[in-house]
């Protein structure tokens, strides 16, 4: 398997450290993986022979930009060379995520289908934007546009709605979906640190989006919904259908009167029908203990379906963090390799 990476940020630079971590699954599969192109914004890397992906984890603690890499590095590689190039079977694209245009994701991926190439994802704004029509690319070429890291990392919340609620009629989703508010949560609940330091932590521990207003004013949330339920419930929903309220109003005397009261606030993304319309929210919920979505702690997040013929089902755990989001991006070429296409 011939892949290209674009995108080079903690996801990316997990991933290629996971393909060294992992090589001795990688031969047990019988998986020839090789990293032939590693882009960002300012160049790239080249090697038709396979990148040494030994010195490439050594050169990316170093900070330099790609185009530096002596063995393929130069500012001159870009994706629309890789497009003339060809000579790739899968595409992973991490650059970061845009949810009001979804590019350059957009652009990356359509393009990558229409050469005929596999994609795997973890870049939220393309797969709530354009899901549909990306999809249909991928099925017209016979090749699997692959999003399970996008709604929650390791939390196998879309490909387990896919593979294993198939069949079944999604009547509603909620989840705890962003490990950064979560964990902020529970570490002012545990008056462990104020606001401001439990955002520090989380984007030291690389969880945290670019900008970090994205998972506080709950628009991180907001997006996995959406692609849960444009994915799993068919739908085409946008960000404006989505009443969303993040965490940022909220004082650490409510987390504390919460707390009193027995009661544990998560920040709750949901889609269901009231009086036959499909209602999407965000909001912060000071939930029960007896509710299950209120013991996913830390950075862990849940996800819980109800559904017409498989019943109430919930999948908790998978906290955020690079090295987690890099293993869904194994997962999901893992998944191309066994299944075959
Ligand atoms: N910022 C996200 C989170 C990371 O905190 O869960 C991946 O979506």
């Amino acid at each position: 398997m011939r892949l290209a990476l674009i995108g080079n940020g903690g996801v990316g630079k997990a991933f290629i450290q996971l393909l060294l971590d992992k090589s001795g699954l990688l031969l047990k599969e019988k998986m020839d993986v090789q990293v032939n192109y590693v882009l960002d914004s300012k160049g790239g890397i080249y090697n038709p022979a396979g990148i040494d992906l030994m010195r490439l984890t050594e050169f990316n603690h170093s900070g330099l930009p790609l185009s530096r890499f002596s063995g393929g590095g130069s500012d001159q590689i870009t994706f629309n060379l890789l497009l003339a190039n060809g000579g790739v079977d899968v595409l992973v694209e991490l650059t970061p995520s845009n949810l009001l245009t979804g590019e350059p994701g957009i652009t990356h991926i359509e393009s990558a289908l229409q050469m005929g190439w596999h994609v795997i994802t973890g870049n939220k704004g393309p797969v709530m934007l354009a899901w549909h029509n990306l999809n249909r690319i991928a099925s017209d070429k016979g090749v699997r546009l692959m999003v399970g890291c996008t709604t929650g990392g390791a939390l196998p919340a879309i490909n387990g709605g896919l593979i294993d609620l198939a069949g079944a009629d999604i009547l509603s989703i909620e989840g705890v979906l962003n490990g950064t508010t979560n964990f902020i949560l529970e570490e002012m609940e545990e008056d462990r640190c104020t606001y401001e330091e439990a955002l520090v932590k989380a984007q030291q521990a690389g969880i945290a989006e670019t900008n970090p207003s994205q998972d506080v004013e709950g628009w991180d949330t907001a997006a996995k919904i959406l692609i849960l339920t444009n994915i799993l419930m068919n739908e085409s929903k946008l960000l404006q259908d989505v009443a969303v309220k993040g965490i940022t109003a909220l004082t650490p005397q409510d987390i504390r009167e919460a707390a009193n009261n027995g009661l544990k606030i998560k920040l709750v993304g949901r889609a269901s029908f009231q009086d036959d319309q499909l209602i999407i929210s965000v909001r912060p919920e000071a939930l029960p203990p007896e509710h299950p979505l209120s013991h996913a702690n830390g950075k862990n997040k849940a996800v819980r379906f109800v559904t017409d013929t498989l019943g109430e089902l919930m999948i908790t755990g998978g906290a955020s963090g690079t090295r987690a989001a890099a293993a869904a991006i194994l997962r999901d070429l893992l998944f191309i390799h066994r299944t075959g296409r």
